[in-house]
């Protein structure tokens, strides 16, 4: 069974805290990762960080594959960039936890990346194209950062309001 989760939205603070490392790699952990690449599916996205869930743990899940394209689930524990290519690359960014607002951003068009797969082992990949983007984003996400932050002051404060605003008349 596997269990869909709400995503949190911004403003919560859980998604601007520093997400702490996984220290063991287990049945439950391959578990929450499942449940996170089906709440990913279900939402529908092409990433999901595990404080998006309202769990701070270095977890991230990823599949960019187009709805009828064959699923390529990627699940990463403890990801790490270990280089940035100086070329970049620009894509229109959108975040589950923030709904409704997309933008346009440069990344770095090539990364490396080191992780522990669900068996605990060490693995390192390169990634490109819209892995690249989708990577970097998500372990922002375990940084407590988000891709409104690269945005000019002006925008990410509007956005941000925005969303206070339609918390605040949700509590009422
Ligand atoms: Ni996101």
């Amino acid at each position: 069974m596997t269990a869909i989760f709400p995503i949190i939205t911004i403003p919560d603070p859980v998604l601007r805290k520093e997400a702490a490392p996984v220290e063991r790699v287990d049945e439950e952990l391959a578990r929450l990762a499942g449940d996170m690449l089906a709440t990913m599916y279900d939402a529908p996205g092409i990433g999901l960080a595990a404080p998006q869930i309202g769990i701070s743990r270095r977890l991230i899940v990823m599949d960019p594959a187009k709805d009828d394209a064959p699923k390529t689930p990627l699940v990463m524990v403890n990801p790490k960039l270990l280089e940035r290519s100086e070329e970049m690359r620009m894509h229109e960014e959108g975040c589950l936890s923030i709904p409704d607002f997309t933008a346009e951003l440069e990344r770095p068009a090539r990364v490396r990346v080191a992780f522990l797969d669900l068996k605990g082992e060490k693995q390192e990949k390169e990634l490109t194209d819209i892995w690249a983007t989708l990577v970097q984003h998500e372990i922002d996400h375990l940084n407590g950062v988000l891709f409104i932050d690269y945005l000019s002051r002006l925008k990410r404060d509007m956005v941000v309001k925005k969303f206070t605003k339609a918390k605040r008349a949700e509590a009422l």
